[in-house]
């Protein structure tokens, strides 16, 4: 059987030059080989040897202990070193480097990004976050007045704003579902959304993962409500995406936008917008394109001149989540969060925003409350006094600290967090 090494370099020796960039992929059968060398594959969430390997790949300030990586999360060190590299080069002959040699290869990552998400790279446009993705749907989408967007009280504030805007300009109607938190029973959910349909209901917008609590939602089931209704689904997949395994065909989406700089640690300033093909004409970009790309998913990157070095490097962003698996991944985040969740469930005083006995409801991103401790104090003393960043949140129905470690964290880290939790829950915060 060839190597790893062999099949890249037949890949190679086929490509054409313009749309390999070369250094990236020689870096990274380095990198798998040398984690193939010290017999990795096949390791599992607590495999200390091979999430050693992956702490030392990020270079961090563990001087502080980052458990807020839902925003936005660092990128590993291959991923920084692409983008350096490519903005050196962008630097020595600007309007040849980015234009000529730097653009060109975008359609690498294009097609990185599609196989990763099991979809046509002509259905994948690579943009600058979650919000430049998701507002390229909904205000390119036609709706006339008194027509419905359906949606959820949990879902993001600027998404919520945008389909506010078209509201107030336009006339069109904002339904916000609510729901129960924890879900204990995921059909709730779609019942709720299904109660709320009507016929004037002509768009349903979704979160895959609730940004608030970490809930994993049942995507393809409240897609497959809105095909029923012959409605077209939008999915937030802004905290999902390369987070815990899935494709598009595990969705059924019609639309989905992610951000790149959260879940899959490409640089900052970094997302995709999928929109099945057929869909793609119907959709007014939100800067203007030419009649002829009407049809083509590269109307959706017509931005003006920007940075080609920060979306490049995310061929390297998608061979480390691939040299990782999202399989290993996802289990690994669910294992440290167990290490401090087990800890405290027994407290009567500990609520958390999700189910957490039930393990498909959750990933890597939990939300806990102490009663009686606000969550501005309770992030508050952790960063103060124990140099761990969490953040607080507050909704109309529930608050607590949100809690999100990342491949690098160590469970030495984890242990500490779930020591001072444990002393907060059993003594409060001393005034
Ligand atoms: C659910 C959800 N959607 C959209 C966004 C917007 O992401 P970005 O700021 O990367 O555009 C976020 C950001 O945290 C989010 O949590």
């Amino acid at each position: 059987m060839p190597s790893r090494r062999q099949l890249l370099q037949s890949a190679l020796a086929f490509a054409p030059a313009m749309l390999v960039n070369t250094s990236v992929l020689s870096k990274t059968t380095a990198w798998i080989e040398s984690a193939n060398g010290r017999g990795l594959y096949g390791s599992g969430a607590a495999d200390e040897d091979f999430w050693r390997f992956i702490q030392q790949s990020y270079d961090i300030d563990r001087a502080i202990t980052n458990l807020n990586n839902g925003g936005v999360a660092p990128s590993p060190r291959t991923v920084m070193n692409a983008v350096h590299q490519l903005q050196q080069q962008t630097n020595n002959l600007p309007a040849m480097e980015l234009w000529q040699n730097l653009e060109p290869r975008a359609e690498t990552v294009r097609s990185d990004l599609a196989t990763f998400f099991g979809v046509s790279a002509n259905e994948i446009a690579i943009t600058r976050n979650a919000s430049e993705s998701l507002q390229n749907v909904q205000m390119g989408m036609p709706l006339s007045k008194g027509d419905e967007v359906l949606t959820s009280d949990q879902d993001y504030p600027r998404m919520l704003t945008a389909w506010d805007q078209r509201s107030r300009r336009e006339g069109i109607t904002v339904k916000k579902v609510s729901f129960k938190v924890p879900v204990m029973d995921e059909d709730d959910v779609v019942q709720a959304f299904a109660d709320a349909v009507t016929t004037r209901t002509k768009v349903m917008h979704i979160s895959h993962v609730v940004f608030l609590t970490g809930q994993i939602l049942p995507v393809r089931k409240l897609c497959n409500l809105a095909r029923s209704k012959n409605i077209p689904c939008i999915v937030d997949g802004a905290h999902s995406f390369a987070h815990f395994p899935f494709m598009q065909s595990d969705l059924e989406c019609d639309y989905f936008g992610t951000s790149l700089h959260k879940w899959l640690s490409g640089p900052i300033g970094t997302g995709m917008l999928y929109v099945a093909e057929p869909k793609i004409k119907d959709i007014w970009p939100l800067m203007a394109a030419a009649k002829e790309s009407d049809g083509n998913i590269r109307k959706f990157e017509e931005i003006g001149t920007h940075p080609a070095a920060l979306h490049n490097a995310l061929s390297e962003a998608v061979a480390f989540a691939n040299a990782i698996g999202l399989e290993r991944k996802a289990k690994r985040l669910r294992y440290l969060h167990s290490l401090w969740t087990d800890r405290l469930k027994n407290y009567d005083n500990v609520w958390f925003g999700t189910n957490i006995n039930k393990e498909s409801q959750q990933c890597g991103i939990r939300l806990v409350n102490i009663a009686g401790v606000t969550p501005a104090k309770l992030s508050a003393h952790l960063m103060d006094k124990h140099k761990i960043f969490t953040v607080g949140i507050t909704h109309d129905q529930f608050q607590g600290i949100r809690v999100t470690p990342n491949v690098y964290t160590t469970p030495e880290e984890i242990h500490r967090f779930g020591d001072v939790m444990e002393e907060v829950a059993k003594n409060g915060i001393a005034n």
